[in-house]
C-alpha cells in the first residue's frame, strides 16, 4: 500500500462562473438567471449580488498564479452559457468565448488541468423569458447548441468534462437554483419535471463529450442518509430517503433508468415527471464515465407517519446553529432529521468525514465507478486580522479529515481520480453571500462593499500547499493552529 497518493492524482480546487467571475454584463455577456436571482436576494437579505462577485474575470491571471503557487494540477470551474450565447440561442459572443480560451490557455501554461463544468445554475435569462427556462423541454435543444459549441472548441484541451452541477440540490432548492415564476412555485411536480429535462441535457452532454473522445461525469451534491435509530422502520426510511434523494439521480447516470422505488413513490403522489417514449433508452445509451462528487455533509432520516404533512428541505439563512427552517418530510416514506451524533457548521451542516468514506465504499460496491471530488469544504465566517492574515484552522482540520477518508477508501481499492475542494478562492455563496466563506484564498470584500477584492493567502492556503507537495502524506496541522488552539 502506497503512503502517497498516485503521481497523476489531480490536486486542485473548484469554483463556478457566476460565483466568482463578476463582469456580469461586460463584453457582451447576457444576464443569467443567477444574476437576476442574486439581485433579488441582495434586495431581500442584503447579500452581495453577482455583478462583481470575486472579480475573477479581471483577476484570473493573478488567481492562476496563486493556484500554481499552491501546487494545483487541476482546477474545476464552470463556463457561463450566457457569456458565450447571451440570448441562449445560436448567436455566439466572440468576446465571451475568448475569455474561456484565455483562461484555459493560462491554466495549461501553468501545468494545471482545466476541468470545466457545462452548467452550474446559470441559465441564460433570455431562456427564462422565452419559455420558462428548465420548465420547458425546449431547453434541451438550446443546451445542445451551447454544449456542442463549447465541447468542440475545447476538445483538444479538456479531458474531463463535468456535465451538470447538483441536480439533486436543484430539486430540493428549486427556486434558489432556478428562476421559477411565482405562478408555478406551488406545483411541486415541476421540481421533478425540471430534473427530467436536466437528465436529458446531461445525457446530451455525455454524448457530445464521447464523440470527441473525452470523459464525462455529472457533479451531484451527495449526502449519504443514515437511519436515526436501529429500529427497522427507521432503517427502511433511510433506504427510502437514499433512493429519492440520491439513487434516483445516480441510476439515471450510471444505469440509464430511474430508481424504481423512488419513481413509484413520485407516481403515487402525482410528483413524477412526464417522459416521452425513448427517454430512458437515451439515458442508457449515454452512461457517464466517472462520478464527480460534491460532498459536504451526511444526513439522517426516520420513519414518517402516513398522515404527516409533506414538507420540502429547509435552510439556515442566519448562520446561527439550530436556525434550520425545517426538514424534508414525505408522508409514509421518510422524514429527514438532525443527527445527534455529529457536530455541525454554523449553518447546521453535519461535519462527517467518515460519511465520505461511507459514500466511496457504498457507491463503489453498487456502481464500480471512478470518483472525482469536485467539491468538499467548510463554509465559515472568516476573520481578516489587522496584520492581514486569516487563521482558518477549522477549515484545515475539516479538509485534513476528508483527505484522510479519501486515502482510506483508496487503500480499500476505490478509484479516486482527484480532489478539488470548494473553493479555490472566496466566492458568492449560493445561500449566504460573502458572510459564509469557503476559499483557500481570501477575497477582501464584504456583501456591502466590493472594495478591491484583493487576494490574501489564508492559513489553509499554506497547509494545502504542504499537502500537495507531499503527495498527501503530510497532513499535519500543528504549524497552522492558532496560539490558543495549541495551548
Ligand atoms: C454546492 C454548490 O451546492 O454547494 C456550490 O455546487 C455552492 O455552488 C456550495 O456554493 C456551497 O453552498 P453554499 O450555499 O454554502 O454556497
Amino acid at each position: 500500500m502506497n503512503k502517497e497518493f498516485p503521481k497523476n492524482f489531480l490536486w486542485g480546487a473548484a469554483t463556478s462562473a457566476y460565483q466568482v467571475e463578476g463582469a456580469a454584463l461586460q463584453d457582451g455577456k447576457g444576464l443569467s438567471q443567477q444574476d437576476v436571482i442574486n439581485r433579488e436576494r441582495h434586495e431581500l437579505y442584503g447579500f452581495a449580488d453577482a455583478s462583481i462577485a470575486s472579480d475573477h474575470y479581471h483577476k484570473y491571471k493573478e488567481d492562476i498564479a496563486l493556484f500554481k503557487e499552491m501546487g494545483f494540477t487541476s482546477y474545476r470551474f464552470s463556463i457561463a452559457w450566457s457569456r458565450i450565447f447571451p440570448n441562449g440561442d445560436d448567436q455566439v459572443n466572440e468576446a465571451g468565448i475568448q475569455f474561456y480560451r484565455d483562461l484555459i490557455k493560462e491554466l495549461k501554461d501553468n501545468g494545471i488541468e482545466p476541468i470545466p463544468t457545462l452548467y452550474h445554475y446559470d441559465l441564460p435569462w433570455a431562456l427564462v423569458e422565452k419559455y420558462g427556462g428548465w420548465l420547458s423541454r425546449e431547453v434541451v435543444k438550446d443546451f445542445e447548441i451551447f454544449a456542442k459549441y463549447v465541447v468542440n472548441e475545447f476538445k483538444d484541451d479538456v479531458k474531463y468534462w463535468i456535465t451538470l452541477n447538483e441536480q439533486s440540490i436543484i430539486v430540493q432548492y428549486w427556486t434558489q437554483k432556478c428562476y421559477i415564476l411565482p405562478e408555478f412555485q406551488d406545483n411541486n411536480q415541476l421540481r421533478y419535471q425540471i430534473n427530467h429535462h436536466m437528465n436529458l441535457a446531461q445525457a446530451v452532454a455525455v454524448k457530445l463529450v464521447h464523440e470527441v473522445g473525452g470523459l464525462a461525469g455529472p457533479a451531484l451534491g451527495y449526502a449519504p442518509v443514515y437511519a436515526r435509530t436501529c429500529k427497522p422502520e427507521d432503517q427502511l426510511a433511510a433506504i427510502n430517503a437514499n433512493d429519492l434523494r440520491n439513487t434516483y439521480y445516480l441510476d439515471v447516470y450510471f444505469k440509464g433508468y430511474y430508481n424504481v422505488a423512488a419513481l413509484n413513490y413520485l407516481q403515487e403522489n402525482d410528483l413524477a415527471p412526464v417522459m416521452e417514449a425513448g427517454d430512458e433508452a437515451f439515458f442508457a445509451e449515454n452512461i457517464s464515465d466517472f462520478f464527480a462528487i460534491n460532498y459536504y455533509d451526511s444526513s439522517c432520516a426516520q420513519a414518517c407517519p402516513k398522515d404527516a404533512e409533506r414538507r420540502w428541505s429547509g435552510y439556515n439563512l442566519s448562520g446561527k446553529k439550530g436556525d434550520m427552517s425545517g426538514f424534508e418530510t414525505h408522508p409514509g416514506f421518510y422524514q429527514m432529521c438532525p443527527n445527534p451524533e455529529l457536530e455541525t457548521t454554523d449553518w447546521d451542516w453535519a461535519i462527517d468525514p467518515t460519511g465520505l468514506e461511507f459514500v466511496y465504499r457504498d457507491l463503489y460496491t453498487r456502481y464500480k465507478i471512478p470518483f472525482m471530488i469536485t467539491e468538499n469544504g467548510l463554509g465559515a465566517y472568516d476573520e481578516l486580522t489587522p496584520d492581514g492574515k486569516v487563521h482558518d484552522e477549522y477549515r484545515i482540520k475539516y479538509l485534513k479529515e476528508h483527505i484522510a477518508a479519501t486515502k482510506r477508501a483508496m487503500d480499500r481499492g476505490v478509484e479516486v481520480i482527484g480532489y478539488m475542494p470548494w473553493s479555490a478562492l472566496d466566492l458568492l455563496s449560493t445561500s449566504n453571500g460573502y458572510r459564509k466563506r469557503y476559499g483557500l484564498i481570501y477575497v477582501d470584500r464584504t456583501d456591502e462593499d466590493p472594495k478591491d477584492c484583493a487576494r490574501i493567502r489564508k492559513d489553509s492556503f499554506y497547509w494545502y500547499q504542504q499537502v500537495i507537495a507531499s503527495r498527501g502524506t503530510d497532513l499535519a496541522v500543528d504549524n497552522f493552529l492558532s496560539v490558543s488552539e495549541k495551548e
